[in-house]
């Protein structure tokens, strides 16, 4: 997870990276892989109910915390492995959003079953991405930031790594200055 200062720079605005991955008021959601809770905040405003769900626990107190002080009720923190999705969670979603660490899951399509088996009928889910360029041109306060160059995943990639766990290509998006968003909705 990064340290702060430098993520609030890229992300000024995460309500509105929010609404261009396709997230409605009053619905159910998990947030995967939500780190400190950066975005889980801004999806707890518009969702029904969130549930958090990261691998770092000490990262999910950070991020309890932030949706404390901001005086959210509606979200569950869970500890564990997204590949292990099914066993934490109960209740079906409508929305599974997972920013900035798909790159990072060394089975993709399993990890995208995983999600299909978690998703209500017709239940999105949306990745966000860093562009595959390389990771000097991504600077934010003047420093390279970012996943290294190797490990970045065209569209192309992303696509394909997600419909093979069995999800379908619903909208690509331009999430400016250095994302993407994939969105796949569950048939
Ligand atoms: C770069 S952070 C992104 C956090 C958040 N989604 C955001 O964009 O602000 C990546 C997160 O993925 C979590 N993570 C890595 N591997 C995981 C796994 N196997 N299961 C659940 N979370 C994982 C890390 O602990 C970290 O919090």
């Amino acid at each position: 997870m990064p340290t702060a200062g430098w993520w609030e720079a890229l992300w000024p605005d995460p309500a509105a990276v929010l609404a261009l991955a396709g997230l409605k008021h009053g619905t159910d959601v998990i947030d995967l892989c939500s780190g400190d809770g950066w975005f889980t905040l801004q999806i707890a405003k518009i969702a029904n109910r969130v549930i958090a769900i990261d691998i770092d626990s000490a990262l999910l107190e950070v991020a309890r915390h932030r949706l404390t002080e901001g005086g959210i009720t509606n979200c569950e923190f869970i500890a564990g492995d997204a590949y292990q999705l099914g066993m934490l969670t109960s209740r079906s979603a409508d929305f599974v959003f997972m920013a900035n660490a798909f790159h990072g899951v060394p089975d993709r399509p399993r990890l995208a079953s995983a999600v299909r088996a978690a998703l209500k009928p017709k239940g999105l889910f949306a990745i966000v991405n860093w562009h595959q360029r390389p990771r000097e041109e991504t600077t934010i306060l003047g420093e390279p930031r970012g996943p290294r160059t190797d490990l970045r995943l065209s569209p192309k990639q992303t696509v394909s790594d997600v419909e093979s766990g069995n999800l379908k290509l619903l909208q690509l998006v331009e999430i400016p200055p250095y994302h993407y968003g994939a969105i796949f909705q569950r048939q």
